[in-house]
């Protein structure tokens, strides 16, 4: 037997339950994972605070990040053997090119299980090798946030050196933009509610920072400090509450990647500037298995670390969601098995 956390019920964090599961086995094509760390999303944190709206069939395993070992391999599996060092990816059936629906039904702790357990079974072409440079605490923070961010950034008209990217908040997605740009040579604005996090920012290479409680009107600030052009490319983490102002900050034929929902699900935008400005408006859902490993590469290549906030114990999960609640973090959140 092993332990899980399961969503039960409606109830958000509350309403986690630490239950016993039979060991799972892996089938053809299939590897056994001891997990060893698991990092948590805005986006499980919404799974467990509305289960519902969500479509979740109880009771559920949340998360869909982990990072693990190898501890056995079902058959017709030629490329891992126990004792591998490996990563889940988001998408268990994703491999390469453009998302489809099969892919959106193999979600990791949305529309399948995910992976806050002890020991969970994943798909042997659906696993990437953890970087040389990373622990497993750091390698679980890489399947959501960090492959969103990397997605974000170098498909559609990639980033290169020299262009100006708008970062929204300090969060998993936008600080892993950080690093990406930082080594890709692209220069960032970010925004925060924080002075103090916009410092630690700076520390990992942003040019300008605003504080978008402070100066509400940031979108402004953004044309300024660009000569009135706008940044090439928003990762735009906000949503309703935001991408207005996204658009207003965005040069003429610029792009904005799509990303979340932290202001809220749904509002209002004004089509025409999109049009009139000649904007690339693009919805992003994390990425492929192939995707993943260009990061993973580039992460090895480049010594990139990523930012952990805190580290919780397995047994004490809930607590990482309350952590992610009040929003007092900067970068990844992660539970330790
Ligand atoms: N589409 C996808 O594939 C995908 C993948 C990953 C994440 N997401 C979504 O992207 C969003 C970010 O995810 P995450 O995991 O990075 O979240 P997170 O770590 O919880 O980020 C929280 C941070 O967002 C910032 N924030 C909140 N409201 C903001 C606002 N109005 N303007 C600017 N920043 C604001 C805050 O930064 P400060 O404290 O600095 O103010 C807050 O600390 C979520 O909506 C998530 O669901 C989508």
């Amino acid at each position: 037997m092993m332990r899980a956390w399961e969503i039960i019920s409606e109830g958000g964090i509350a309403a986690l339950a630490l239950n016993q599961r039979a060991d799972p086995e892996p089938g053809p094509g299939q590897v056994l994972v001891k997990v060893g760390a698991s990092a948590i999303n805005y986006r499980d944190l919404v799974t467990l605070k509305d289960p519902k709206s969500r479509g979740i069939v109880y009771p559920l395993v949340p998360n869909s990040d982990c990072a693990g070992t190898v501890v056995s391999v079902g058959g017709d599996v030629s490329n891992l053997t126990v004792g591998d060092r490996v990563i889940g990816c988001f998408f268990q059936d994703w491999t390469d090119g453009p998302i489809s629906p099969v892919a959106m039904a193999s979600a990791l702790g949305g529309a399948i299980d995910g992976v806050l357990a002890e020991k969970v079974v994943l798909n042997a072409a659906a696993v990437v090798a953890v970087p040389d440079n990373l622990t497993l605490d750091e390698a679980s923070t890489l399947p959501c946030a960090g492959l969103t961010a990397w997605h974000a950034l170098t498909e559609a008209q990639p980033v290169k050196p020299g262009d100006r990217v708008l970062l929204l908040g300090t969060g998993g997605v936008s600080v892993f933009a950080q690093q990406f740009c930082s080594a890709l040579g692209v220069e960032t604005i970010v925004t925060s509610s924080s002075d103090e996090k916009l410092a630690k920012m700076r520390t990992l290479g942003a040019q300008e920072t605003i504080n978008y409680t402070k100066v509400p009107a940031w979108e402004e600030k953004v044309l300024a400090l660009t000569n009135g052009v706008g940044v090439d490319r928003v990762v735009e983490v906000g949503g309703p509450g935001t991408l207005q102002k996204s658009l207003a900050a965005v040069r003429v034929g610029g792009a904005v990647q799509l990303i979340g929902i932290l202001t809220g699900a749904s509002g209002t935008i004004v089509p025409t500037d999109i049009m009139r400005k000649s904007i690339s408006l693009r919805g992003i859902y994390v990425g492929s298995c192939t995707q993943f490993e260009a990061m993973a590469a580039f992460i090895s290549d480049h010594k990139i670390q990523p930012v952990i906030d805190s580290i919780f114990a397995f047994e004490d999960a809930p607590s990482a969601y309350q952590k992610m609640q009040n929003a007092t973090h900067l970068g990844k959140l992660v539970i330790h098995f």
